[in-house]
């Protein structure tokens, strides 16, 4: 049995306080939901976008009423909920149970839903009818796809029928085989020709990932259409962390750019353990939790 010293457990209880006071003071009052157009305003009026990926209800329920502006079903489940090496083996059906959840828990957040491998790459037919999917059958509000030059086509093809379309450059995760890894993208000319194709095909907003800062400034400036930073600076119009790795839950990649914003993943495991102890030590349940 793994103990817990009640240092730790004093240490557990302020944490979940500390918590609770800041997620209170984030809280806003009252909201109306995040729409589409708030993108494009957020961009003009120089208010910087907040995404965060979520998977189930109960995380976009506490990340929405946290005031996020947008939800993103990301391909990440293959890696964080399923713990493949790659987001590759992700599947349509996946992602729209997904997506349901995740809407079921949201009132006022974004949600957008990304297409995974292999569901937009063939035709842009066979994009729409897969981004219509994520729409009716995953409720998202919007899809995700990756590439620029390549996908814009399909980005078209899909904003014609009146789907919001956020584009994704840069370290593109479905592209991994191709450039031989998780590696920073420098290209500054074909990003910036992405950039503007996936923009000219009519997408809403772009997700620039893992390029340097000055290049994405540089992109940022370029665009009417907002940027969504994930390890790209601080220039960028907004930024999106992966659930897992903002709470310190994840620990089998840790890019450079990421910031454990509270280390939830620590508290889990101290909280297992304080558990383990108390029904060890007859400790719980107590009086307070049993039934006469
Ligand atoms: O798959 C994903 O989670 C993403 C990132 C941008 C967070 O696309």
């Amino acid at each position: 049995m793994s103990g817990i010293n009640p240092k730790s457990k004093k240490n557990l209880g302020s944490a979940h306080q500390e918590l609770a006071s800041a997620v209170e003071s984030t809280n806003p009052p009252s909201r109306v939901p995040f729409t589409k157009l708030d993108f494009q305003k957020a961009k003009i009026q120089g208010k910087k976008i907040s995404v965060i990926t979520a998977y189930d209800y109960t995380s976009a329920q506490l990340l929405d009423s946290a005031g996020i502006d947008c939800l993103l079903v990301g391909g990440s489940p293959g890696m964080v909920i399923q713990g493949q090496s790659d987001a590759l083996s992700v599947t349509m059906e996946q992602m729209i149970y997904h997506s349901r959840c995740v809407r079921q828990g949201t009132k006022n957040a974004f949600v957008v839903t990304d297409l995974p491998f292999m569901t937009y790459q063939v035709s842009p037919e066979q994009a729409l009818i897969n981004a219509g999917q994520l729409i009716q059958s995953g409720r998202a509000q919007g899809v995700k796809l990756e590439g620029g030059i390549r996908s814009a086509a399909a980005i078209s093809k899909i904003t014609q029928a009146d789907i919001p379309v956020m584009g994704h450059i840069g370290l593109t995760p479905q592209s991994i085989h191709q450039f031989g890894g998780f590696r920073v993208q420098r290209n500054e000319e074909k990003l910036i020709n992405d950039a503007l194709a996936v923009q000219d095909s009519g997408a809403f907003a772009l997700v620039l990932e893992c390029i340097p800062a000055e290049l994405a400034k540089t992109i940022t400036s370029r665009l009417t259409i907002p940027t969504i930073g994930i390890g790209a600076g601080p220039h960028c119009d907004g930024q999106v962390l992966v659930f897992h790795d903002l709470l310190g839950m994840f620990s089998d990649l840790k890019p450079k750019f990421v910031k454990i914003f509270a280390a939830i993943g620590e508290q889990i495991k101290q909280a297992a353990q304080l558990y383990q102890q108390e029904i060890q030590s007859g400790t719980y349940p107590d009086t307070e939790h049993s039934f006469r």
